[in-house]
């Protein structure tokens, strides 16, 4: 059995990734402070895949104890690292603890790599390291240095430290994956975003308004130059993001990239508007929505859509659900979770 170790493991992507890696045979570690997801995430992923991940409480600002959980792996062949702060408004008003988090811990997690002599790292990106790009679709041949929050900037910071770390040889070889807008939940509905707070993306407003947890949805611009005047996304399904992890750690572990740090786009390539999610989640789940229209949230962009043909050529990967269950999965676990 393969050993990979998952930082940021009980969180919303991160999660649905282990239940991918042991179905597929993987042992896995998974590393993560709990400062923004919940141990029960791990009773979750056991419901579904019948086995309990090895899990470590361990904060990656914490070097010493992290030395001491890597030393304890140092069998392990990977390395998937989610686990970074991630709300763009939030890293605007503390964009300090932003770089520190996500920046500090990762480069002490990548230093703690050398010495446990694992070999492969995917690294959890973003589509913000484009920033507010009008050329669409966007390829990965649109530079990459464009991030204008704390977050985006902590994300295309991290893709650098990764060339920093190979050029120091803490591993051999690494793959980031720059994720535009994931959504939705496991179709068992046992694990899925549960973000502490008010939300800042759409799809848990939505699940929360509603649940009846937040009164109205309030919708950012029906000005854009889009066919409803609404902002336009490329939304994915959370369980095929996770897919794309497993393909990309296959590509390194069968030594198939083409250079030691490569980066993909996940996207579906399809847009859809504020309008059409709201429209959709009614449809799918028979719900009325209250919504309201209010100005543009600052830094929005009109449209924002992946070109993932290098995905696609690449990983052999596509996004392969549908908008609907998408939408479906969105709310059933956000009923089960708040026990409706
Ligand atoms: C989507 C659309 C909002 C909330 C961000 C990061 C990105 C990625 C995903 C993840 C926009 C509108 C939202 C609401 C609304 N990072 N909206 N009412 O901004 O595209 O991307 O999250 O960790 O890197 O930048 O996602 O879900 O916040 O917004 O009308 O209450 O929904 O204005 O048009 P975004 P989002």
């Amino acid at each position: 059995m393969q050993k990979v170790i998952v930082t940021g493991g009980t969180g919303y992507i991160g999660s649905h990734t282990v239940v991918q890696l042991l179905g597929e045979g993987f042992e896995v570690v998974i590393i993560d402070n709990l400062l923004n997801s919940e141990a029960s995430a791990l009773d979750g992923i056991e419901k579904i895949t019948g086995q309990r991940p090895l899990f470590y409480q361990v904060d990656l600002l914490d070097y010493a104890n992290l030395q001491d959980v890597l030393a304890l792996h140092k069998d392990a062949v990977a390395c998937i690292h989610f686990a970074s702060l991630k709300a763009v408004a939030e890293s605007m008003e503390r964009p300090l603890w932003y770089y520190r988090n996500n920046l500090n811990g990762m480069t002490n997690l990548l230093e703690g790599l050398r010495s446990a002599s694992v070999e492969h790292v995917i690294f959890s990106s973003s589509a913000s390291v484009y920033g507010n790009t009008t050329v669409l679709p966007i390829t990965e041949a649109l530079p990459a240095r464009n991030a204008v929050s704390a977050y985006g900037i902590s994300k295309q910071v991290g893709e650098e430290l990764i060339d920093a770390a190979l050029v120091e040889a803490c591993f051999g070889s690494a793959i980031s994956l720059r994720y535009f807008n994931p959504i939705g939940a496991h179709s068992s509905a046992l694990i899925g975003e549960l973000p502490k707070g008010r939300p800042n993306n759409l799809m848990p407003y939505i699940t929360q308004t509603a649940a009846g947890i937040r009164q109205q949805l309030t919708i950012f611009g029906k000005d854009y130059p889009t066919p409803d005047g609404t902002a336009v996304r490329d939304y994915l399904h959370v369980e095929d993001v996770a897919t794309a992890h497993v393909k990309a750690l296959m590509r390194l572990l069968n030594g198939k990239n083409e250079a030691a740090h490569e980066a993909f786009n996940l996207g579906s390539g399809n847009g859809y508007s504020v309008l059409e999610i709201v429209q959709a989640f009614e449809r799918a789940n028979s719900i009325k929505l209250n919504y309201v229209f209010a100005e543009r949230r600052p830094g929005d962009v009109a449209e924002l859509r992946a070109d993932a043909s290098l995905a696609v050529e690449k990983l052999g990967w596509t996004a392969q659900r549908s908008l609907e269950d998408m939408v479906r999965s969105a709310w059933a676990w956000e009923r089960k979770a708040r026990g409706l």
